[in-house]
This record gives C-alpha cells, sequence and structure tokens, in this order.
C-alpha cells in the first residue's frame, strides 16, 4: 500500500490508509492509548484499544519522537471527541498494523512549542530536532514560496538566472572577505563573494541585460539580529536602466509578492514612498526611517525608498574616505575635478530599500566611464596603477562597449524576518551561525589536518585557543 500523508486521509473515511511519521505525543485515558503521529504535512490521531492484544502491547512501548508507519482505517470521531484545531480534527485512525521504523532518544529539547524559550546554543546544536518544530517548518515552508514568487515575476518580466563563481576575488563590499587558499597556485587565494555585483556587471558588458540570481552573500562581519555570515540576497541588474526603473520593478515585485502570499498584511502607503537621504535624515534622522503608523500592529508593512546619498563618507577612525555603497556606484556628477576636490558634495545614483526600520536592499547604477572610476578609487586613496591592477577586467571590458545599467539586492532573510514577525534572521534560515560565527551542529570552524594545511600552503602561527 502506498503511504497517505496525515492531511490527506481526511479523503479516506472508512478505508484503508498507511502513514508515516513521528510519534508528537502519546496519551493513555483509561485503557486506550491516544497518539499524535506528525508528518510533514500535520498530525493524525491514533487510537489503540487493549481489543488488540498484540497491537496494544506494541503501542504501549512507543516513546515520543520514534518512527513508525501505520496502517489502519480511517473512521470519524466519535461525537464530543473532534479537535476544531486540526485539519484531521474530524477522524482517527484505528490500527490494524504498526511498525516501529527507529527509536528516539529522549530529546533535548521539546519540539511541540515555538521554541523561543530554549537557549540557543542548544537549538543550534541539535537545529535538525530544532526544525521539527511546526514554526521553524512554516517558516522555511514561505522561504520557499517568497524565492519561488520572486522567481516566477522576474522570469516572466524577462530576466535570466545566471549562476556566478564562489571561489572568486574580493569584491569591495565593505565587510571583511572569507579568504580560501589555493592548492594549485601556491601562496595565492581566492576570496568568497559578499555580492555577485562584479560578475553581474561583467554580464551587462555580455549582453545578458536583464540578470538575476538568488544569490549567496558571505561577509566576514560580527553577526547580528539581522546580520548573518552567510545571507541571500535577490540580485538584479539591468541594462538601459534609469534608477526609476529599478524602483518601479521591485515595487512592483513586492507589490505583487505581498498581495499573493500575505493578504492580511496591510501596506501603509502605496506607492512605496520615496525620500531623499537628505530629507530622511532631517525628518526622521536615520535612513532606514520605520514609517508604520501603528507600530504595535504585527500585520502593517510599510516600505520606503531612500535615494541620492553621498557617494563618499569620512571614517573618522582612519581618516579617510570610504564609499557609501561601493566604489561601483555613479557619482551624479562626470566633474573629475569636483570628484576629487569636493568627495563631500558629491552625490550618488544609489538607493536604499527600507521596510519596518530594516534596510531589506540596496543598490544603484554603475559607473561605466573608466575616467570616473579611477577619480573614485584615488578618492578612496587607491593609487591608479593598484586599482588597474585590483580590476583589470572591468578597465577591459568596459573598453568593449558596455550598456548604461545599474541594479538592485534585497535582503531575503531580512525580509523574511520582518514580515513573519520574527525577532532574528536565524528563525528563518535553515541552518544558520551563533552570535560568534559558529555551527554548532557541524562544529566549524574547526581545525583542519596538517596534510591539508601542507597541500594548501598554510602555516599555523597563532597558539591553539582553548576551548570553550
Ligand atoms: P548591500 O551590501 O546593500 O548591496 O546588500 C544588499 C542587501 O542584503 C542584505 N544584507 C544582509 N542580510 C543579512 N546579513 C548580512 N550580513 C547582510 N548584508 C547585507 C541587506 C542589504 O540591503 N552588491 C550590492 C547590491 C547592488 O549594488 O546591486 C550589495 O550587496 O538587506
Amino acid at each position: 500500500m502506498k503511504r497517505t500523508l496525515n492531511v490527506e486521509t481526511i479523503k479516506y473515511l472508512k478505508k484503508g490508509v498507511k502513514v508515516c511519521g513521528w510519534v508528537q505525543r502519546k496519551r493513555s485515558h483509561g485503557k486506550i492509548i491516544f497518539i499524535d503521529l506528525r508528518d510533514r504535512g500535520g498530525i493524525l490521531q491514533i487510537i489503540f484499544t487493549p481489543k488488540d492484544k498484540k497491537l496494544y502491547q506494541l503501542a504501549q512501548k512507543l516513546k515520543p519522537e520514534w518512527v513508525i508507519e501505520v496502517t489502519g482505517i480511517i473512521n470519524r470521531r466519535p461525537k464530543g471527541m473532534e479537535n476544531p484545531k486540526i485539519e484531521t480534527g474530524k477522524i482517527e485512525l484505528q490500527p490494524k498494523d504498526l511498525k516501529t521504523l527507529s527509536q528516539a532518544k529522549t530529546l533535548p529539547f521539546s519540539v511541540e512549542t515555538p521554541g523561543y524559550e530554549i537557549s540557543e546554543k542548544i537549538r543550534l546544536k541539535y537545529r535538525y530536532l530544532d526544525l521539527r518544530r511546526k514554526r521553524l517548518r512554516k517558516n522555511l515552508e514561505i522561504r520557499q514560496k517568497v524565492i519561488h514568487f520572486m522567481r516566477d515575476f522576474l522570469i516572466r518580466e524577462g530576466f535570466i538566472e545566471v549562476e556566478t563563481p564562489i571561489l572568486t576575488k574580493s569584491t569591495p563590499e565593505g565587510a571583511r572577505d572569507f579568504l580560501v587558499p589555493s592548492r594549485l597556485q601556491p601562496g595565492k587565494f581566492y576570496a568568497l563573494p559578499q555580492s555577485p555585483q562584479q560578475y553581474k556587471q561583467m554580464l551587462q558588458v555580455a549582453g545578458i541585460e536583464k540578470y538575476f540570481q538568488i544569490a549567496r552573500a558571505l561577509r566576514d562581519e560580527d553577526p547580528r539580529a539581522d546580520r548573518q555570515a552567510e545571507h541571500t540576497q535577490l540580485d538584479i541588474e539591468m541594462a538601459f536602466t534609469k534608477q526609476k526603473d529599478v524602483l518601479d520593478l521591485i515595487e512592483k515585485l513586492y507589490l505583487n509578492l505581498v498581495k499573493r502570499l500575505f493578504p492580511k498584511k496591510k501596506i501603509t502607503k502605496i506607492p512605496f514612498p520615496r525620500v531623499t537621504c537628505k530629507e530622511a535624515m532631517r525628518k526622521y534622522k536615520t535612513d532606514k526611517p520605520d514609517l508604520r503608523k501603528d507600530k504595535k500592529n504585527p500585520n502593517e508593512l510599510a516600505f520606503c525608498f531612500i535615494t541620492d546619498f553621498p557617494m563618499f563618507k569620512w571614517h573618522e577612525i582612519e581618516k579617510e574616505w570610504g564609499a557609501m555603497h561601493h566604489p561601483f556606484t555613479k557619482p551624479q556628477t562626470d566633474d573629475l575635478k569636483k570628484i576629487k576636490k569636493e568627495p563631500e558634495k558629491v552625490l550618488a545614483w544609489q538607493y536604499d530599500f527600507s521596510l519596518n526600520g530594516y534596510e531589506i536592499g540596496g543598490g544603484s547604477l554603475r559607473t561605466t566611464n573608466p575616467k570616473i572610476l579611477l577619480a573614485v578609487f584615488e578618492v578612496l586613496g587607491h593609487k591608479k596603477q593598484e586599482v588597474k591592477k585590483q580590476f583589470p577586467h572591468y578597465f577591459e571590458a568596459f573598453s568593449y562597449g558596455v550598456p548604461p545599467h545599474g541594479g538592485i539586492a534585497t535582503g531575503i532573510d531580512r525580509f523574511l524576518a520582518v514580515v513573519l514577525n520574527e525577532p532574528n534572521i536565524r528563525e528563518v534560515i535553515a541552518f544558520p551561525k551563533t552570535g560568534d560565527n559558529r555551527d554548532l551542529m557541524m562544529g566549524v570552524p574547526a581545525e583542519v589536518n596538517a596534510k591539508q594545511l601542507k597541500e594548501s600552503h598554510i602555516k599555523i602561527l597563532t597558539k591553539k585557543k582553548k576551548k570553550r
């Protein structure tokens, strides 16, 4: 007999089914044993009575989280025994056969609660158990629906999804790189991508015109509630585009997405407000204002675009200029003298996308004029020859016919955390890292053996730290 999912059993009244899953709960009332069987779709109640002695004895042995297979008949529950809270609340399974597929030790925590009360360390060490809870399963399902919607929407808009390398070269996005030593090129390193920024621009030179990717971006930053070492972006780049085209596209995407997948949510203002950075700082004292009318309302979404950021920001400690977004962003002036002499006055074609006070996206139009790109890097303290050495492909590529282009990347983890009212992006990621960037389930970062170090041409100089 083929297996039936618990939620599907409602279609099989008075008929035989085979179900499989985990024992969520076992209760005894008098001589009757009630088992709540959990599978990926939901819960089904199974009733064992002493009438069938052999089966009853097997059921007595069952413990929470054992994996079982049960065949039997679906019956209507007696009057007054229905449970309106679950989809299968009107029926129950009268078993004919029971097989234990796997026993389980006592779990380190309950998987029946939402789980917020359990310490992060234990939850992440046993993430494969933590993910058994309904809340996290639902979050992963919604995550998939959101990503599916984005893909579908952009493909219909004529975009092509292109995968870009994970072993690559440092992109200055403002964070530290994760480095990977090369075995075949001693002393040389790859960097894991802080974003696909350089590749997506090269794809515009290649004539792709409308690129997107559900991309993993890796940044060696200190994690926070809205920041992880690895995050997922909806990454977009378009040729022959203006700022308005990018913002209009993102507005259309998120409007439709919320309407379809989160119909209970109310969007504060449509079209989404577009506010300059200067205006936002004056009015709200922040470049990611929370524009909700009622901040206590969990179903309100206030989207907002912030535009016209300054091109550069002054780093007081290092006493140097940095790029507000990244160096490939196009300044709003072509005046090389102004860029070099009065960098504080230069605005950029840069925009951020915010939701309820969180930055959920950022992008810009890009510089395609090599002279301007060099001037920007000069302000950032790089020598002309250095820049040409670090990014030779830009200068070379842009000399073969480059379309004007721009794009954006939106943070999928952050959007999900806000829309699902989760306090931390960990709650919407299957295998997140801890507050100090460790994966406690896999036990990484970890030491590697001497052979691997030798092959990677790496010598460890620092002393081993004591285990925490
Ligand atoms: P940016 O650096 O602004 O732009 O990143 C885009 C969006 O990604 C999300 N984000 C993060 N989410 C979780 N953890 C992190 N550590 C993290 N860092 C960023 C934010 C952010 O707005 N290449 C450019 C995009 C472009 O110019 O097209 C970029 O990556 O929601």
